[in-house]
């Protein structure tokens, strides 16, 4: 029996007009009240790594200062900590400002898929990799809502590009939608449920997504059991009336009284349901509901977020390159560096648009980096580089400048990276080359100096091929927010362990990467050719080197991966590997848990991440780390039967240190049972009929009757096999059974063939063994 809930009591209250107009936000950040029935308005903000709230109602906020908050790393920097409880920690530290500046939902986190590294948001979203995404961004929803802040998952789906992005469709296949774009989605619904899911702006397959049923009712609601409430990006509603009844709750901004009046006259009209409306009104009564359960929460302190959104950062931080143990740096051995580039003093924290915070407070390397040395190191400075100057222009004086304070020093350390204009939302990244003069700065010094470091600032992957050779060291800092500088700084000079990895490949040059060729929309439709092979699922098909692989990063530490072993048992596969540090400091490993299917028929990536963990390890220390995989785990979606299927068959589990460092591997015979038998029809092909004993004996039945009256017999031996195995069966009676087809067709002995085989089933020992 169905609970009758205080939001349907509510609802019975409701005028039409009162119930058409909940579906619009009161203005640019709150939903509406109705004050006769007790119904407050609750307000949203941004954003994805931390909190943007405007000094108005009406504003949008974009270029300005907003409200002070916690600034911290963006999504490619959090997404390469790989750290689940670190996302938790964050989600939990953005409920409680988040519920000292009055808002009830987040607008985050952003879970889009990397598809390209020239994506202008690339830096709100995590990863290349649905598993990595859709772990982490569970974590952070579960963090948030825990303190009654709703999350606002975005943006559902395939935004991929800013190009055009209002008026383009993303057109992408069933099985790469399912695969890629859709399961980081999938996982945090049936993880964490988040409170609301933001629609993107693009069209999904000709229909934007905010009045996509296949998208919103049949795959969200359905299939998914998503409960939670939709809400529109800012202005993606088009048709009102369309998008109630695909599911969209939440018209923003609002109020859009033209879109009460549309829905109020389609009820009228009989066009729309009544209770269509109710669906989504009752929704937004929860939600509402929801966020005002909560109440009195402890609020960490300013000085407790600093900290948090340092360590955040130092998490994050992948050391890409250590050649000669150069880092971490020793004072007592060295007595002077040579800081260059204008990141030193200018740290880049953030990208630009909706997600861009005002931070409470910036730690600068520069300072950071002085206050660890001490008196004990000279730390000298230049500039480096101008600040945004155009990519093509090289200014030789500052050049110059650095390559003679290089020369000076023991150690040169180059912070460099994309220009702060060149990421944001709104537009795509031009190049992921660094800018020219920087290109040729770090070339310069690393000549003079051999002994050069590079800091590289930017969310997404950048391309090194003109240095990588001549320098010893790189580190990944990302956009890591504001505590990123002390935690550059930590890193540096080893306070820190680096323990982040890469969460997208980069690769040697922009032309290596999945969707190089199909890089932005035409004409409205931007096509997905690459398929299910994006990220390292391409590199890994293509044979392909990228520069540094998804998943590394190296450590002040070693380890060992000692032994891997695998069972399955029912419905799940346990994994257990033991992982040992072999150096002299403590420090953290990911292990990454790869499957690779090695018999499926269809297409399926060499390998696919399944499962990590991040675990911390004391010099000689031993863990046991234990991970469960299920069957969807070994699953792809198969498009003709309508669902995910794990084949039965050999499979192959590979522990690594990167997705190109495999350590260690175990393969297992999976059966979960789903095999199905083959769905015989008019086409099905030589092969389906020969694959069952009782398909096989109607089969031999109909071809000896037939060979009795043929020319030329049907002998089904290895050669004719061969040849004839992938014909469907209706061909090979057309063309051997002429003479037999007398008074009948090939289409009604196939008929009669499909009756007599549908009377039976295969049995169970009859599947086959592929
Ligand atoms: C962005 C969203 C953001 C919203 C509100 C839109 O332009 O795409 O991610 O939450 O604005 O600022």
């Amino acid at each position: 029996m169905k609970t009758v809930t205080e939001s349907d009591m509510i609802l019975t209250q409701l005028t039409l007009e009162e119930k058409a107009s909940l579906c619009a936000g009161l203005n640019m950040w709150m939903t509406k009240s109705v004050d006769r029935l007790n119904i407050p308005a609750i307000a949203m903000y941004d954003g994805t790594n931390g909190i943007r709230k405007t000094a108005s109602m009406e504003e949008l906020g974009i270029f300005g200062d907003n409200v002070p908050a916690t600034c911290y790393p963006t999504g490619s920097a959090i997404g390469s900590s790989w750290n689940v409880e670190l996302l938790r920690e964050l989600g939990v530290a953005l409920g409680k400002e988040g519920r000292e500046l009055d808002v009830e939902i987040l607008l985050g986190p952003g879970i889009n898929m990397k598809r390209t590294p020239l994506g202008g948001r690339n830096f709100e979203y995590y990863s290349e990799d649905p598993c990595l995404t859709g772990e982490l961004g569970a974590a952070f929803v579960d963090g948030l809502q825990s303190q009654g802040v709703a999350a606002s998952v975005k943006h559902f789906a395939c935004n991929n590009q800013e190009y055009e992005k209002m008026i383009t469709s993303s057109e992408v296949d069933e099985r790469t939608l399912r695969e890629i774009y859709l399961s980081a989605f999938e996982r945090i619904v049936k993880k964490a449920n988040p409170w609301t899911i933001m629609c993107s702006y693009n069209l999904l397959n000709g229909e934007y997504t905010s009045e996509n049923e296949f998208l919103l009712k049949k795959i969200l609601r359905e299939e998914w059991g998503y409960d939670g409430v939709v809400l529109s990006d800012w202005t993606a509603v088009d048709n009102r009336v369309k998008g109630i009844k695909a599911g969209l709750d939440l018209e923003m901004p609002g109020p859009a009284h033209y879109n009460t009046k549309a829905i109020v006259e389609a009820v009228q009209s009989g066009e729309l349901e009544e209770r269509q409306l109710d669906t989504c009104v009752r929704r937004i009564l929860e939600l509402v509901r929801r966020t005002r359960e909560h109440r009195g929460v402890e609020l960490p302190s300013a000085e407790e977020r600093h900290k948090l959104a340092r360590r955040a950062a130092a998490e994050s931080m992948v050391l890409l390159k250590n050649d000669k143990g150069l880092l971490p740096l020793q004072p007592e051995r060295l007595s002077s560096v040579a800081v260059i580039g204008r990141f030193a003093k200018q740290p880049r924290i953030q990208g630009a648009g909706s997600a861009k915070v005002t931070p409470t407070q910036v730690d600068i390397p520069w300072d950071e980096m002085q206050d660890i040395a001490g008196e004990r190191l000279e730390l000298r400075y230049a500039e480096g580089y101008a600040q945004d100057s155009p990519p093509d222009t090289i200014d030789e004086c500052l050049i110059e400048e650095s390559v003679a304070l290089a020369r000076r020093s023991d150690v040169a350390i180059i912070f460099a990276g994309q220009p702060e204009s060149s990421e944001s939302e709104g537009l795509d990244i031009a190049s992921i080359d660094l800018p020219c003069h920087q290109s040729k700065l770090i070339q310069a010094v690393a000549d003079a100096q051999p002994n050069c470091i590079v800091v590289l600032s930017s969310g997404t992957a950048l391309v090194m091929r003109p240095w990588i050779d001549q320098v010893s060291c790189v580190i990944q800092g990302w956009l890591s927010g504001q505590g990123g500088g002390r935690a550059i700084a930590e890193i540096l000079f080893g306070l820190v362990n680096p323990s982040g990895k890469l969460s997208e490949t980069f690769p040697v040059k922009l032309s290596d990467t999945p969707s190089y060729l199909y890089p932005r929309g035409e004409n409205g439709k931007l096509f997905y050719r690459e398929g299910l092979f994006t990220g390292y699922r391409y590199y890994d098909r293509k044979q392909l080197e990228p520069q540094f692989p998804f998943g590394h990063g190296l450590s002040y530490t070693t380890f060992e991966y000692v032994s891997l072993e695998a069972v399955q048992t029912g419905d799940e596969v346990h994994v257990t590997c033991a992982i040992r540090n072999t150096g002299t400091r403590s420090g953290k490993e990911i292990i990454q848990l790869y499957v690779n299917d090695e018999e499926c028929l269809w297409q399926r990536p060499d390998k696919e991440l399944k499962a990590f963990a991040k675990v911390n390890l004391e010099p000689g220390e031993t863990k046991m780390v234990h991970f469960t995989l299920d069957r969807r785990d070994f699953s792809y979606y198969n498009t003709k039967q309508q669902r995910w299927v794990a084949d039965m068959g050999f499979f192959n589990i590979l522990a690594g240190s990167s997705s190109r460092d495999i350590r260690l591997r175990c393969r297992l015979h999976c059966d979960f049972g789903t095999q199905q038998a083959v769905q015989f029809h008019t086409f099905s092909l030589l092969s389906d009929w020969l694959r069952y004993s009782h398909s096989r004996a109607v089969l031999e039945e109909y071809l000896a009757d037939m060979n009795r009256h043929a020319e030329e017999a049907v002998i089904l031996n290895e050669e004719f096999i061969g040849f004839w195995n992938d014909f469907p069966l209706i061909k090979i009676i057309q063309m051997f059974g002429q003479q037999w087809l007398q008074d009948t067709s090939p289409h009604l002995v196939i008929e009669e063939m499909l009756e007599r085989v549908a009377r039976c089933q295969p049995a169970d020992e009859e599947l086959p063994e592929r």
